[in-house]
Order: C-alpha cells, then sequence, then structure tokens
C-alpha cells in the first residue's frame, strides 16, 4: 500500500530524516516508536504531503507520489495527482484538529461534501453509520468544545474514515489523552486493525504496540534503527539502542 525508500528531509539545514525506508503492506498494522525528535511525525506528514521530502521516492498503492532523481529533489507528481493520491490516506494527529465551529456531524460530512461531492443526505447516512461505529451518535449534533480529548478523538477518526481512505495514518492519537480517555481511542483503533484497515500509527503506547500492530519500527535520530514483528521486537530486540529505549518505556 505504500512503499517510501531513502526519505531525507532537513529543517533549515538540520537533517531529520536520513533516509528512512518503510513497506506498509494491505491490511497491516504497523506502530512507529522512538523518543522525542527522532522524525516521526515528519516521516508520517512526509507520505501524505504535508511536507515535502528533499529526497528518495514514495509511492502509494502502485502510484508513484514522488519519485528519486539522480541529482537534485525528488520530483512529485502533478498537483492533481498527488491530490488524489493523498485522498488515500486519512490522518489523525494528537491535537483533534477538529472545526470548533461547526457540530460534530458537520465535521464529519464537511469534506465528503466539498472534496468528494457526496449529495448531503448521503453524506449524513454515512456520517451516522460511522459516529455510531465510534460511540458517539448521541453527539452529532454538539460542538467540539463539549467533548471529551477521547470524544473529540473519535470524532477525528470518523471524520477521517468518512473520506473513506484505505489507509489509515495516526500521529500520537493518544498522547493527549488521560488514561481512560486513552482505552476507549484505543478500543476504537483496535476495532479498524481488527476490520482489516491499513494503519501506520506513531505512538507511545506499548500494549498497543504489541498486542495490535503486526510489525514495529524503532525510528532514532532520523533513521530506522529497527524494524521487526511486534512479538520478536519485545521479546527479542537486536539492537542495543531499541533496548535501551524499551528499558525506558516498559
Ligand atoms: N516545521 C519544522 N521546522 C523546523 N524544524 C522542524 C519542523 N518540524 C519538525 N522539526 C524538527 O524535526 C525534528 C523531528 O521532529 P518530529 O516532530 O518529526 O519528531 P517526533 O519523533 O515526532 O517527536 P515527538 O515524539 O516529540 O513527537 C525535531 O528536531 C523538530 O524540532
Ligand atoms: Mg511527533
Amino acid at each position: 500500500m505504500i512503499e517510501a525508500t531513502g526519505i531525507t528531509k532537513a529543517f533549515n539545514g538540520v537533517q531529520v530524516l536520513r533516509g528512512v525506508s518503510l513497506t506498509l503492506r494491505k491490511g497491516e498494522v504497523v506502530a512507529v516508536i522512538g523518543p522525542s525528535g527522532s522524525g516521526k511525525s515528519t516521516f508520517l506528514r512526509c507520505l501524505n504531503h504535508l511536507e515535502i521530502i528533499d529526497g528518495g521516492s514514495i509511492v502509494v498503492e502502485g502510484e508513484a507520489l514522488a519519485t528519486a532523481q539522480a541529482e537534485g529533489p525528488s520530483r512529485y507528481a502533478s498537483d492533481a495527482d498527488v491530490r488524489r493520491i493523498c485522498r488515500k490516506m486519512g490522518m489523525v494527529f494528537q491535537s483533534f484538529n477538529l472545526f470548533p465551529h461547526m457540530t460534530v456531524l458537520e465535521n464529519v460530512i464537511e469534506a465528503p461534501i466539498t472534496v468528494k461531492r457526496l449529495p448531503r443526505a448521503t453524506a449524513i447516512a454515512k456520517a451516522d453509520a460511522l459516529l455510531d461505529k465510534v460511540g458517539l451518535l448521541a453527539k452529532r449534533d454538539n460542538y467540539p468544545g463539549r467533548l471529551s480529548g477521547g470524544q473529540k478523538q473519535r470524532v477525528a477518526i470518523a471524520r477521517a474514515l468518512a473520506m473513506e481512505p484505505d489507509i489509515m495514518l495516526f500521529d500520537e492519537p493518544t498522547s493527549a489523552l488521560d488514561p481512560e480517555l486513552t482505552v476507549e481511542v484505543l478500543r476504537t483503533m483496535r476495532q479498524l486493525a481488527e476490520e482489516h484497515m491499513t494503519m501506520l500509527v506513531v505512538t507511545h503506547e506499548m500494549g498497543f504496540a504489541r498486542e495490535v500492530a503486526h510489525r514495529v519500527i524503532f525510528m532514532d535520530d532520523g533513521r530506522v534503527v529497527e524494524s521487526a514483528d511486534s512479538a520478536r521486537f519485545f521479546s527479542a530486540p537486536q539492537h542495543e539502542r531499541t533496548r535501551t529505549f524499551l528499558g525506558q518505556m516498559l
């Protein structure tokens, strides 16, 4: 579903990604872990064009989003193709990013109506089904300001799903939440995984990485240090740096 190869990215001359590669297969759940500042969010944002890569290639479902060049920066597909390819990916952020002036329902139907041009009634029917799925149908006419953090995040998940993405990208979806609210968001994510959604999840939740993810990638200092099946990753980490990090986390 996603093939990223040798992604490099610098901000103001500071190298943040030093050649990151990843293969995400259909139905696979991959957790990305690593210390603060290691480049996890930047990598995720590069995948759906929220950041422009310097070097490397990104292929999404067989279509080139960005292609490495022999010299100079990677070349992107046309603007129209970039938009179309990126629509295959839904993203959920740590900070929810809901529209505060719209109700829960309006948040969920906004993009399907304006971007996908769904008839309003169709969009509403779909939104109601998704809100029911994340357990928030009763809140559909509330404004985000009236919701708990966990509820906001579940609305954000429903909003991303409303665009019918093939891949979901999550950037620390629970790290702004209290433990009891984290549980309800993780439950929703686990349910998605059970429905075979393809997911790439940056997370501090080692329990989620161990129990739900098929594979775990450990990043440090802009590189992938270790990538392994989650059972093996936790039971027999190969690299000293991974062991030190896990020692601090577990
Ligand atoms: N827009 C930006 N401009 C300049 N520097 C940036 C920008 N975004 C990220 N960085 C820098 O890139 C490095 C990697 O940041 P990134 O957010 O990808 O790390 P992270 O692994 O997601 O960390 P955390 O676990 O704290 O979220 C950091 O040093 C950060 O300061
Ligand atoms: Mg981050």
